[in-house]
């Protein structure tokens, strides 16, 4: 990789694995080559970035910054949680989850973003606007590193397999299911309200399309493992049951420990991951406070292959 040395610029590596934390840079503000470049060399290197102590930034100028990393999608998701939008800002999503909320959370689950559509998202982008005093944490998973570490013998089969995946969330829905938890309290089962809902009762029509178990990235060309509990079904031309046992060691591998990082979050911090060759879960422990953050997603123009 080639990221310019800048010295205005600080870094922290978020784990041996994935995740760097920068400062010196203003998104809000016009960014030079410069900039841009280490940007763009240090997601493709680090796969998640996070530029805390932002002063406070507006829709537009977080639409600015994402336009960095390609067309922003108008029309982000197709999922059985509708968050509410600004009218002005169709394309950013407030992730809203009250205090008084004991039910599940957005993106409480190991996923990529949207695998369900024929060209999921190229980067996923984060605003933390507002976060609890502790939890609401987000973890990330480097699935190149799922994807170099299985055997020759796994690796061979997979580069020759396929799967199907769907946003009714047959398995993301299941763990989606797990309420809020905090210190001092946990949801009953009664309050876990995403329990019964489909993408079907929730009126968003099905999304399905297959994609490869392996993919390669069009830009550093390494290969990644690209299934995910939340939207992934089951492999093309099998059943259901056939593919489980071997999806569950997949979704479990993924998520290893050794590939992941844990980031806590402060208000005005702004987040960006590359949804080609990464995972991430939203964790849902902070039961009694309210977490507000705003998303928008850039577009990928090629299939996954
Ligand atoms: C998501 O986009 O899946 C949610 C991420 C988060 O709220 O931390």
């Amino acid at each position: 990789m080639n990221i310019p040395k800048l010295n205005h610029i600080e870094t922290q590596s978020l784990s041996g694995t994935i995740g760097l934390e920068i400062k010196g840079i203003d998104i809000r503000q016009k960014l030079t080559e410069a900039e841009k470049k280490f940007i763009h060399e240090s997601l493709l290197e680090n796969l998640v970035l996070l530029f805390p102590s932002q002063k406070e930034v507006s829709p537009k100028e977080l639409r600015e910054f994402s336009n960095l990393f390609g067309t922003i999608d108008e029309d982000p998701f197709s999922y059985p949680f509708i968050m509410p939008t600004d009218p002005d800002f169709p394309e950013i999503w407030n992730i809203i989850k009250e205090d008084d909320d004991k039910s599940v959370n957005f993106g409480g689950f190991w996923h990529a973003d949207v695998t369900y559509r024929k060209c999921p998202h190229k980067v996923g982008v984060i605003y933390a606007k507002e976060c609890p005093a502790q939890g609401g944490d987000t973890m990330f998973s480097n699935q190149y590193l799922a994807y170099e570490t299985l055997s020759d013998g796994m690796k061979k089969l997979l580069d020759n397999l396929k799967a199907k995946h769907s946003n009714v969330m047959l398995y993301g829905g299941e763990s989606a299911r797990f309420g809020a938890v905090s210190k001092k309290r946990a949801a009953s089962p009664e309050d876990r309200l995403f329990a019964s809902k489909t993408a079907e009762q929730t009126k968003v029509d099905i999304v399905e399309n297959i994609h490869p178990v392996v993919r390669s990235h069009p830009e550093t060309g390494r290969k990644s493992l690209y299934v995910n509990r939340g939207f992934t079904q089951s492999f093309a031309g099998m059943t259901i049951e056939e593919s489980l046992p071997l999806l569950n060691f997949l979704w479990e591998h993924a998520a290893r420990p050794e590939f992941t990082c844990r980031y806590r979050w402060s208000p005005n911090t702004v987040g960006v991951w590359d949804n080609r060759c990464t995972l991430h879960y939203a964790v849902n422990d902070y039961y009694g406070a309210k977490r507000h953050f705003q998303r928008i997603a850039i577009h990928e123009e090629s299939r996954p292959n």
